[in-house]
C-alpha cells in the first residue's frame, strides 16, 4: 500500500485538528503541578476535547489488532514510562518528575496527534537533561525532511544525535503517518534501517516523535497491555509533532501559542510569529 499524499483541502483540515491537539497541550499545561493525578489531568483533557473543542479523542477506545481498547483520552508517561501511559486517580505527580502528555484529537475527520514534556515542580538536573535532549532529538530528526531525500534521513538524523549525546533510541516504537487515519503509513523509524525507505513528497503528512532512554534502548510492557517502560528503569522522554512535507522542506501541523521555539540548530523552520 502506498503513502497517501494529502490534497490541500486534506492538509487544511490537518493543520486545524493539528492546532487544537496542540492547544489541548496548552490548556493542561497549567494543570501539571506536584499533587495532581493523571487521572485527573485525564478527565480535564476530556472535557475540553468533547465540550469545549469539539473534537473527538481518538486514543479512547483506540483498539489496534490484537490489543485491548484504550481506556482514556491522554496516554501519560512518568519518567521510566516510554510511551501509553494510562491515566490513573492512582498516580500523583510529584516535583522531579518528568512526564510526556501525548494527545490525538480528531476534527471533520482529520487526526491532530502531538506530545510534549512538562518538569513537575522543581526540576532534577537529569531530568532537564532528558526533556532537551528528546526536544533536541525531534528536532534532529524532523530538520531531515525535504523532498527527495528519504524516511532513512530522519531515523540517521536521531540517531546521530542520540549518539553524541550518549542517549538511546527506543526502536520498538516510532512514528506514522497520519491523516483521516491515525496510524497511517509509512511507519517511521527513529533510527537507520539497512532496507529501503520511501522517498519524501511533498503532500505526505506523519509524526516525528523520537522516544529517548538515558540507558539502553530495550523497552518492556507492562500487565496492563499498554504501559511501556525501559527494561533498565532509565529515564524516558518524547515530544511529538506532525510534520507536512513542502515543495522545498516541510511545515510543522502541530503549532499553537504554547508551541516551543525550534532548537537554534534548525535552519527549516520558525514559529510563527502571531499564533
Ligand atoms: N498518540 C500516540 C501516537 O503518537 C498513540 C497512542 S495510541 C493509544 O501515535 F491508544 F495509546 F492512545
Ligand atoms: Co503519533
Ligand atoms: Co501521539
Amino acid at each position: 500500500m502506498a503513502i497517501k499524499i494529502k490534497t490541500a483541502e486534506d492538509i487544511a483540515g490537518l493543520r486545524v485538528a493539528g492546532r487544537l491537539a496542540s492547544e489541548l497541550l496548552d490548556y493542561l499545561t497549567p494543570f501539571v503541578k506536584p499533587g495532581v493525578t493523571t487521572g485527573e489531568l485525564d478527565r480535564l483533557a476530556y472535557d475540553y476535547t468533547v465540550n469545549v473543542q469539539k473534537c473527538i479523542p481518538a486514543c479512547l477506545g483506540y483498539q489496534p489488532e490484537g490489543m485491548t481498547p484504550y481506556p482514556a483520552t491522554t496516554c501519560i508517561s512518568i519518567n521510566h514510562v516510554v510511551c501509553h501511559g494510562i491515566p490513573s486517580d492512582k498516580k500523583k505527580l510529584k516535583a522531579g518528575d518528568i512526564v510526556n502528555i501525548d494527545v490525538t484529537s480528531i476534527k471533520d475527520g482529520y487526526h491532530g496527534d502531538t506530545s510534549r514534556m512538562f518538569i513537575v515542580g522543581k526540576p532534577t538536573i537529569a531530568g532537564k537533561r532528558m526533556v532537551e535532549l528528546a526536544f533536541q532529538t525531534m528536532w534532529a530528526g524532523i530538520d531531515a525532511v525535504r523532498p527527495g531525500g528519504t524516511f532513512n534521513d530522519i531515523g540517521k538524523a536521531c540517531q546521530a544525535f542520540a549518539d553524541k549525546n550518549g542517549i538511546s533510541v527506543v526502536r520498538d516504537y516510532g512514528g506514522h503517518g497520519i491523516g483521516k487515519g491515525f496510524h497511517e503509513e509509512p511507519h517511521v523509524n527513529h533510527f537507520p534501517v539497512r532496507t529501503p525507505t520511501p522517498v519524501f513528497e511533498p503532500g505526505m503528512v506523519f509524526t516525528v516523535e523520537p522516544m529517548v532512554n538515558a540507558g539502553r534502548y530495550g523497552v518492556t510492557m507492562l500487565g496492563d497491555g499498554w504501559t511501556v517502560v525501559t527494561k533498565d528503569h532509565s529515564l524516558s522522554a518524547q515530544w511529538e509533532h506532525m510534520v507536512l512535507v513542502t515543495e522545498t522542506g516541510y511545515d510543522i501541523l502541530t503549532v499553537s501559542k504554547g508551541t516551543q521555539a525550534p532548537p537554534d540548530f534548525v535552519k527549516g523552520w520558525k514559529l510563527p510569529e502571531n499564533l
